[in-house]
């Protein structure tokens, strides 16, 4: 009997079970076959539900990275236009040039260098909400900290910003298994946006350079000039989304586990791993994918030339083979080889950023509402099948 005849289907559009707690699922993929072939909304393809079968995959340079949709339609094609260049979908040569330019602008020196405007961006934040009963901790807390460090590395004016929170949603949205043409068509129409603004800022900053990314970005004769628009939309997007989840959900994860929560109040030592085990846990970026060059093995499977393979990082990020208790959150959690930033030559070029970012937030947060708990007793997540994200998280402050 085949792995195929065993298929789970939630149906994914309408179990809101899924979208609350998506590991029940990955769990039961796993335990058919760790890298099984099937298909989930609407995607053939092999779901890698494996620890050491996704790590394996994401370090083999014969699966490709591609952009998420066929790049032939007309109608998506600004999407296609801005997604074109960037590094992320980038391969061998291409990503080796682009990803030297970019990762030396991401550095751990870098991110440390910010620390201390990160931690007046959080005090600031948190000023605002300090003497409210309640608030919501993505739209007022994660969203704008996570929002003005990246606006402020590249380069984009504070008053500029508000616009990046509806024209993220519709990106990821299009890069979701879960999208519809409706969606695809809109992120075309915001892809138009998002080139148009950063074309026009581009363009002030070649006149005028300033001390930001894009003005770095314009001065690097090996980057074209598509590329420095590509990598200025990709970091946009990818500073506005991921560490708004993880700020959100690990804090989150820390207030529904009490326990936990009191041991890093009273070693606040402990954040950094407790940082890695919120990414562990619940990590925002649930699945990336990628396409065989050739027929390759994995696990006593062969892959096709051409298959698709989508790697769920979230489950592998719960393997029992690897992390004892995969469903505890234990922020002393040590070793910790999550895949949450993914590995190999794609992995995450703001770690970390987001990693200072979230340490910073979620401790100040702590310290100075040390009385904070959840002010609803369920919460709602976007519909995305390939990133775990609060749509709010209402606490009660005092
Ligand atoms: C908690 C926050 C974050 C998470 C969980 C995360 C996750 C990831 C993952 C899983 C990948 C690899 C995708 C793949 O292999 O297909 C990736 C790549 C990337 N991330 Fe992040 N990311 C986060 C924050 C950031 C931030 C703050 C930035 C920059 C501002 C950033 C920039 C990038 C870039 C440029 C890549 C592409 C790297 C390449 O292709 O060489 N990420 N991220």
């Amino acid at each position: 009997m085949t792995a195929e005849l065993h298929t789970p289907k939630p149906s994914l559009f309408t179990d809101s079970d899924f979208w609350r707690d998506p590991y029940p699922f990955y769990e039961k993929l796993r335990s058919i076959d760790p890298v099984y072939k099937g298909t989930v909304l609407k995607y053939p393809g092999w779901y890698v539900t494996g620890y050491e079968e996704a790590a394996a995959i994401l370090k083999d340079a014969r699966f490709k990275n591609r952009i998420p949709f066929p790049e032939s339609s007309a109608k998506y094609e600004n999407l296609t236009h801005i997604q074109h260049d960037m590094l992320l979908y980038k391969n061998q040569s291409d990503h080796k040039r682009m990803r030297m330019i970019i990762g030396k602008e991401f550095t751990a020196k870098t991110a440390e260098s910010l620390r201390p405007c990160i931690k007046e961006t959080v005090h600031d934040l948190l000023d605002q909400i300090q003497n409210r009963k309640t608030a919501d901790l993505v739209s007022e807390f994660a969203f704008p900290l996570a929002s003005l460090i990246i606006a402020k590395i590249l380069g984009v004016p504070k008053e500029e910003r508000y616009q990046f929170r509806q024209w993220t949603a519709d990106i990821i949205q299009a890069i979701d298994f879960t999208r519809s043409r409706k969606a695809l068509v809109k992120a075309s129409d915001t892809a138009g946006k998002l080139t148009a603004y950063f074309k026009d800022l581009i363009h002030k900053r070649k006149v005028q350079p300033r001390e930001d990314l894009i003005s770095k970005f314009i001065m690097q004769e090996q980057l074209s000039e598509e590329e420095v628009l590509a990598a200025c939309i990709l970091l946009a997007i990818a500073g506005h989304e991921t560490t708004v989840n993880l700020i959100s959900s690990g804090v989150l994860s820390l207030v529904k586990h009490p326990e936990q929560l009191s041991a890093l109040k009273e070693n606040p030592s402990l954040i950094e791993f407790a940082v890695e085990e919120c990414l562990r846990y619940d990590s925002p970026t649930q699945l990336t994918a990628r396409t065989a060059s050739e027929d390759c093995e994995i696990n006593g499977k062969i892959i096709k030339e051409g298959e698709q393979v989508y790697i769920l990082l979230g489950a592998a990020n719960r393997d029992p083979s690897i992390f004892d208790h995969p469903h505890k959150l234990d922020i002393e959690r040590n070793p910790n080889p999550h895949l949450a930033f993914g590995k190999g030559a794609h992995f995450c070029a703001g770690a970390s950023l987001a990693r200072i970012e979230a340490q910073i937030a979620i401790l100040t947060l702590l310290e100075r509402m040390p009385k904070l708990r959840l002010a609803a007793s369920e919460l709602e997540y976007r519909k995305l099948f390939g990133f775990r994200s609060l749509t709010e998280l209402p606490v009660v402050l005092g």
